[in-house]
Order: structure tokens, then sequence, then C-alpha cells
């Protein structure tokens, strides 16, 4: 597995007349670390050292820290300014599959990047450690960045990483990111709320701690209002199923959107009734919004005017 050898000496320049903290010495020979040797301490060793003026090596423990960073839904414009300045001061950036392109190259050449999402063959690092090696990359002095996508509180389990760190006994900072649901309707030009079409809106999750879904559907099938289901592509049957026997019209405008705000953003717009299948034969997968209500009408007037447009143009 990747080894680690690197010394991490954080002089004060005060050391050298001056008075500002210097920036970091840090010499790294490989950045892509693997989360579960850094676990196991097969082959991270405690080699992080920070001096500060006064401090010597006690300084260790209380600099360390942990920043969420939201990552945005995928368009790496769409990160604010504070996280790109978070993940560029970053001596660790702990990441998953959902940060779009480009984000990481903002980190340091130096940082070191941690990747702890699912790819092709491999399984997510389950939560408990995650939160485990946020402790443990701060427990060594570091300046840690768990960059998530969308917004960290929404759906990222980001809560729960905050309350662990904090725990520790580690400064935890919250960057906020555009949500997912965000993204899309200013991708899709499907607003979330409009005085005409929808009051409400309504984020949710489709997918559930137990794998079951087990929604409040007389909320969700109320009138006036948009709802949108995060993480429920494996139950869009069930839940386009439930909310029509709950009341609401089969008619009622829907859309999947695929990888909002990216490249490779794809739209399926249909009735309720016939969605699942449309999204089926169009082959549409995660990560993917499932959004329910009048204002979809929107996109489809809006892209009858592009086309009406286009035509008269031609
Ligand atoms: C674990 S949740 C994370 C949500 C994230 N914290 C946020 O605020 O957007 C992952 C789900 O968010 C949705 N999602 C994230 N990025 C998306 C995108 N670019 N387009 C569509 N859906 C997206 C999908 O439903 C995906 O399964």
């Amino acid at each position: 597995m990747n080894a680690l050898t690197q010394t991490q000496v954080y002089r004060s320049s005060k050391h050298n007349g001056g008075h500002d903290v210097s920036p970091p010495v840090i010499e790294h020979k490989l950045h892509e670390l693997d989360a579960r040797s850094i676990l196991n301490r097969s082959s991270f060793t405690p080699t992080a050292r920070r001096v500060s003026p006064g401090d010597g090596l006690a300084a260790e423990q209380r600099l360390g820290r942990v920043c969420l960073v939201g990552a945005g839904p995928g368009d790496p414009e769409l990160l604010t300014l504070r996280a790109a300045r978070r993940i560029a001061e970053a001596d660790a950036v702990v990441y998953d599959n959902l940060v779009g392109e480009g984000i990481l190259d903002l980190a340091r050449k130096d940082a070191l990047r941690i990747y702890v999402g699912k790819k092709a063959g491999n399984h997510a690092l389950p939560q408990d450690d995650i939160n485990r090696l946020l402790v443990e990359l701060a427990s060594r002095g570091l300046n840690v960045v768990r960059l998530k996508g969308g917004d960290p509180l929404i759906f990222g389990r980001g809560g729960e990483e905050m309350e662990d760190v904090l725990a520790a006994g580690f400064p935890c900072e919250i960057v906020p990111g555009v949500t997912a649901a965000s993204g899309m309707a200013a991708s899709t030009g499907i607003p979330l709320t409009h005085r005409d079409y929808a009051q409400t809106v309504t984020f949710t999750t489709g997918h559930l701690r137990d794998g079951s879904v087990n929604l409040d559907w007389v909320a969700l099938a109320r009138p006036h209002q948009t709802v949108v289901i995060y993480m429920g592509m494996g139950a869009l049957e069930i839940i386009c199923r439930e909310l029509i026997a709950h009341g609401l019209p089969p008619e009622t405008p829907a859309a999947v959107v695929h990888a909002a705000t990216t490249p490779e953003q794809r739209i399926v717009t249909s009735p309720l009734r016939t969605l699942p299948d449309l999204t089926r034969q169009a082959g549409l997968r995660t990560p993917s919004l499932i959004v329910i209500g009048s204002v979809v009408e929107l996109y489809d007037i809006a892209q009858t005017a592009a086309a009406a447009r286009n035509a008269c143009s031609a």
C-alpha cells in the first residue's frame, strides 16, 4: 500500500524575526492515500508535527481542525469563494464521488488526497470509519477539509461527521454548498417555488437507513408544492405509485434530472404515472433528482419557446 514518508513542520516566522505564521513546510512523497491504511495505521506514521511560538509540540493537538466543505452539485464554478479558499489551505482533503471534476485541483500539490467514496468495484468507506479518519487526521495536527457533494448538511451525513469531530475536541467549521436541488433548478429552469404553482418546497430522501421507503406520503401528496427527492432512483416506482395512491393526480408533472449542472446533465419529464417507465427507457441512473409538481411545466414551456426561437432563426 501507499507508504507515506513525510515531514510536516509548521514554523512561526517569529522564530526568524517575522510576525506572521509562515506557510507550512510539507514534504510528501505520495499525496493520494488509502483511507483504510490510515485507519489501520499500517503505513500512516504519526509524522505530522507542528511547532508554533512558545507552544512547542503541545500545539500539535490544538492546531488540528476539520472543515466540512460543500463542493456544490458538480459544476466547479458553483463553488463558494470560502470553499475554494479552505480547499487551497488544506493539508488533507477527504473526498467522495460527487465532488465535481476540477475542484480537487484547487488543493495544494502537497496536500494529502484521501478518497472515501464508491468507485467501480470498490465499496465506500463506512460512515463510522470516515468519522474516525477525520478525527485521526485532525489529531495529527492537520488542517483537514472534508469535501462533500452539494451542501454538507443536506443528506450528506455532515451532521454526524461534525458531531464526532466536536466530540473529539477539534474545531469543526462548515462551509455551505449549492445543494443539488438548487443547482438543478438553475440549470433546467425549473423553479423550486413559483407564486402561481408552488408555495412550498420539500426536500426528502428516497433512501432510508434500513433500505425501506417509508415516507410521509400524505404530506408529500399535498397540492401546490414542489417535492424534490434525493437518492430516490432505486425507489422511483414505489414513490410514484404511493404518491398517486395518496391522492396526487397521475397527470402531475414530474421529472428526473441526472447529473444536474454538469456536461452529463440529462432530463426526463413526464406525468407522474409514466415517469418510472420513461426514466428506465432513457437509462437515467444516479446521481439524479426526482422533481414532482406543476413547476415542471415551466421546463416544457421554456423548451418549447427555445425550439420555436431556434426554428425562426434557422
Ligand atoms: C448523498 S446525497 C448528497 C446530497 C448533497 N449533500 C447535496 O446537498 O446536494 C446524494 C444524492 O444527491 C443527489 N445529487 C447530487 N448531485 C446531483 C446532481 N448533480 N444531479 C442530480 N442529483 C444530484 C442525488 O439524488 C444523489 O443520489
